[in-house]
C-alpha cells in the first residue's frame, strides 16, 4: 500500500471508530443504567440537580473503591460504573473499554478521559481541577460571560459555550489575554490570579 492510500484508509477508519467515546463534553448524557458502589442499579437521571456523576467503565477494587468514594463525598460527586449488561452498556464497553467521565450535576458530559479509568486522589484531582476553574470562572470571568459561558459580548465574538468543542486548551489560553507580572502571579483584564487559577479555569473554560 502506498503511503498516499494507507492515510485515506486511516482517515475513513478514524471516521468509523470515532475516538473512543459516545459520550462527547458540552452535551448531555445519555440516561444510562448504572451500578453504585454497592452494585445497586441506577439511572444516572436520578443524579440530576443532586451530584456530580463520575462514570467509570469499570468498579476498581474495594478497597480503592472506598478511598476513592471518600474522597468525592467531599466533592458533591459520586462514582457510577458501566455493567456489561444491557445493550446500551454493552455498546459504550465496545467503543471504550477503559474510560472515566464527568457528568456534572446538570447532566451534562463535562470531561471525558479516553484510556484510562481513574481512582483515588487521581479521580479527586481530575474533578478538582474541574471545580475549582469552576469556582474562579464564577467569581472571575462570568459577569461578562454569563455563568454558563452563554452570553453573547461582542457581535463578532461566539460565546464561550462549546469553545471547548473549536479550540485546543492551548489555543484558549492565547486568548485569555494573560499578562505577566511575576513568577507567582499573572494579570487578565486587570485582576490577578496565581498560576494555578488560571490552569483550572482553562480545564473549565474547555469543559463549557
Ligand atoms: C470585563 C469583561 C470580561 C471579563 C471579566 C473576562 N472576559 Fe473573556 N472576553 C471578554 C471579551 C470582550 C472578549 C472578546 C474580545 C476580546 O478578546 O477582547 C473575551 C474573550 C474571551 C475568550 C476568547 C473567546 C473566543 O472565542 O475567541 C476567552 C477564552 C475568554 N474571554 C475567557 C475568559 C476567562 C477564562 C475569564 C476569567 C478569568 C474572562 N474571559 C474574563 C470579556 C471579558
Amino acid at each position: 500500500m502506498r503511503f498516499r492510500d494507507w492515510w485515506i484508509w486511516f482517515a475513513a477508519a478514524a471516521c468509523v471508530w470515532p475516538p473512543v467515546w459516545a459520550m462527547k463534553p458540552g452535551e448531555a448524557a445519555p440516561d444510562l443504567a448504572l451500578r453504585d458502589r454497592s452494585g445497586t442499579e441506577v439511572r444516572l437521571s436520578a443524579y440530576r440537580q443532586k451530584k456530580h456523576v463520575l462514570l467509570l467503565t469499570q468498579a476498581p477494587a474495594a478497597a480503592v473503591l472506598d478511598d476513592t468514594c471518600r474522597r468525592l463525598a467531599a466533592l458533591d460527586a459520586v462514582v457510577l460504573f458501566l455493567a456489561g449488561d444491557t445493550e446500551a452498556n454493552r455498546k459504550f464497553l465496545e467503543g471504550a473499554p477503559s474510560a472515566t467521565a464527568l457528568i456534572d450535576s446538570g447532566g451534562v458530559v463535562r470531561r471525558v478521559l479516553p484510556g484510562l479509568v481513574l481512582t483515588g486522589p487521581d479521580l479527586a484531582g481530575f474533578v478538582g481541577r474541574w471545580q475549582s476553574g469552576k469556582a474562579v470562572f464564577k467569581a472571575a470571568c462570568a459577569r461578562c460571560h454569563g455563568e454558563e459561558g452563554d452570553l453573547h459580548i461582542c457581535e463578532d465574538v461566539k460565546p464561550l459555550e462549546g469553545i471547548g468543542k473549536r479550540l485546543t486548551p492551548v489555543q484558549i489560553r492565547e486568548r485569555l489575554r494573560i499578562g505577566e507580572v511575576n513568577d507567582r502571579e499573572v494579570l487578565i483584564r486587570g485582576q490577578i490570579f496565581n498560576r494555578q487559577e488560571v490552569e483550572e479555569v482553562i480545564v473549565y473554560v474547555a469543559s463549557l
